[in-house]
């Protein structure tokens, strides 16, 4: 199912939205000019992961709770304690919006 972010222009490089998607939540970023879609849940104890720190040029979202670093747009855990990869989810733009599909 489609979530409406918003528009294109309003999520430029090194920016991210945080979106309700039905049961879950997803942190929708623009990595160097690529749109990448991570669950906001971090595979490592399930805290919340997007409210942490991210490194625009490197595409990385640093876990605030233990520190694990994932890869945004394969959601590849980088360094432990988590090991496990975050879900993520195609993001696309119709008509000028930004839409992630959390199907
Ligand atoms: S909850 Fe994310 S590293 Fe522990």
């Amino acid at each position: 199912m489609d979530y409406e972010v918003c528009p294109v222009d309003e999520l430029p490089p090194g920016t991210m939205r945080l979106v309700p998607a039905g049961s879950i939540t997803v942190g929708v970023y623009n990595v160097n000019g690529t749109l990448c879609a991570l669950e906001d849940r971090c595979s490592h104890d399930d805290g919340p992961l997007v409210e942490g720190d991210w490194e625009p040029d490197a595409g990385v979202v640093v876990c605030p709770r233990h520190g694990s670093r994932f890869d945004i747009c394969s959601g590849k855990a980088l360094t432990l304690p988590a090991y496990v990869p975050v879900d993520t989810f195609p993001v696309r733009v119709e008509d000028g919006v930004v839409l992630v599909d959390v199907s």
